[in-house]
């Protein structure tokens, strides 16, 4: 007999973008003549940056000749690209890292997911509320949750974010060892300034605590103040682990290549309180079950710190941030209360009227042919929220926006 881990059949019975996929399928089924905007899962919709094409042309012209053909890379990425990232991402903020503290994976999703591998089952855990549902389907599935009582797991502490609290979570009270956050933030478009972000760093250091830090969408920043990265907060290369992607910024949701910073001095602890580095163990842990990211899209994401590639990338981000200050506006103008979309490609929408956040979902997917994603599937405090993404295109924003505001004004 072959047992399963059981810790699977915890978790609700799908993901929630598939749930989503699977209601646009059905919907559309019975509809075939309706045609659907979604501004639901954040996935993008401008073409690569011609950087980036070319590089991976490039790429694939070596692997045309014995000579310059690649095979196995190193599993923690090319040098190239580790380099790069510290000279580009990390050195004009004045945070040193060398580029073995950079892993190269196939994403954030991935490495969000994976590094619960290196920590025991006993560590607790928090997160702001709501969250990027990874955060805790990965933490059910090793086993580190709990139970689910009242939506919540009973092993995770849940740090309530609404517009209530400007969306500004408040530290734990207890002793908690392992803290997700994920600045800008997903889904709620909000961010945290430096002196926020500090109180976080200095919890962890005093707690002894570790703090994962998703910075998937640091490069929509538009204001001074917001940290990029944790590592501008010092003391952070003692208590953190900072997760970035290239997905949003350079088009690479179907490509696939995101990097996971882990600085050497970063230490976690055996039972008997003994220091090991993080950074060996997540390389021990990649050199066994990740075979690396492919050489061509490793160029194509080098790529993207060419002087074009960077210009060319930049004019990516504001097309989506004007998507997104356009759609606010015009929500808002509507007499809808809209947050984010400041400093991130995402809208969270107090729902009118108190609706919940799936019936809202079914009402704008019927009557105005639009996807979002519902709030509460980020979490209970999500609930009465729902998120807009401003990563389609211009027109495909505005139409959508003509439809939702057309809808709502006959409610
Ligand atoms: C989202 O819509 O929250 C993201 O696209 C999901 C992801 O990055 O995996």
């Amino acid at each position: 007999m072959t047992r399963i881990n059981e810790n699977f059949l915890k978790l609700s019975k799908s993901y929630l973008f598939s749930n989503i996929a699977t209601k646009i399928k059905e919907y559309k089924a019975l509809h075939p003549d309706k045609e659907i905007i979604s501004l639901g899962i954040g996935d993008v919709t401008q073409p690569l940056s011609p950087a980036s094409i070319e590089a991976m042309h490039a790429a694939v012209e070596e692997m045309t000749a014995a000579d310059t053909f690649r095979g196995y890379g190193p599993e923690q990425g090319y040098p190239f690209l580790r380099e790069a990232i510290v000279e580009n991402d990390y050195r004009p903020r004045n945070i040193e890292l060398d580029a073995s503290e950079v892993f190269i994976s196939d994403g954030a999703k991935s490495d969000t997911g994976n590094i619960g591998d290196l920590f025991s089952n006993k560590n607790s855990v928090g997160l702001t509320d709501p969250i990027y549902p990874v955060y805790i389907d990965s933490n059910v599935m090793n086993g580190r949750s709990g139970d689910l009582i009242d939506q919540k797991w009973n092993n995770i502490s849940y740090y309530r974010c609404t517009a209530e609290n400007d969306f500004i979570p408040t530290l734990p009270t207890q002793k908690t060892d392992i803290i997700y956050l994920c600045y800008p933030n997903n889904p709620t478009g909000t961010v945290l300034t430096k002196a926020e972000l500090k109180k976080w760093v200095d919890y962890a250091i005093t707690n002894q605590s570790l703090i994962f830090f998703d910075a998937a969408y640091e490069a929509f920043i538009q204001e001074e103040d917001i940290p990029h990265s944790i590592y501008e907060i010092e003391g952070a290369k003692q208590c953190a682990i900072e997760f970035r992607s290239f997905s949003k910024t350079a088009g690479f949701t179907g490509i696939r290549c995101g990097y996971t910073v882990i600085p050497k001095e970063l230490k976690g602890f055996t039972e008997e309180g003994k220091p090991v580095s993080l950074n060996e163990l997540w390389h021990r842990r990649q050199t066994t079950k990740f075979n690396g990211v492919s050489y061509i899209t490793q160029r194509g994401a080098a790529a993207i710190y060419s002087k074009a590639g960077k210009e060319q990338v930049k004019q990516m981000v504001n097309l989506y941030m004007n998507n997104a200050s356009f759609m606010k506006k015009e929500l808002e103008r509507f007499g809808l209360n809209v947050y984010g979309g400041e400093n991130a490609p995402y809208l969270w929408i107090k729902t009118p009227n108190n609706i919940s956040s799936w019936e809202f979902f079914d009402q704008m997917l019927c009557n105005a042919n639009v996807v979002g994603t519902p709030g509460v599937g980020f979490g209970p405090s999500g609930e009465g929220y729902f998120r807009l993404t401003a990563f389609n295109t211009p027109e495909n924003c505005k139409k959508a926006i003509e439809r939702i505001t057309k809808w709502l004004s006959k409610v």
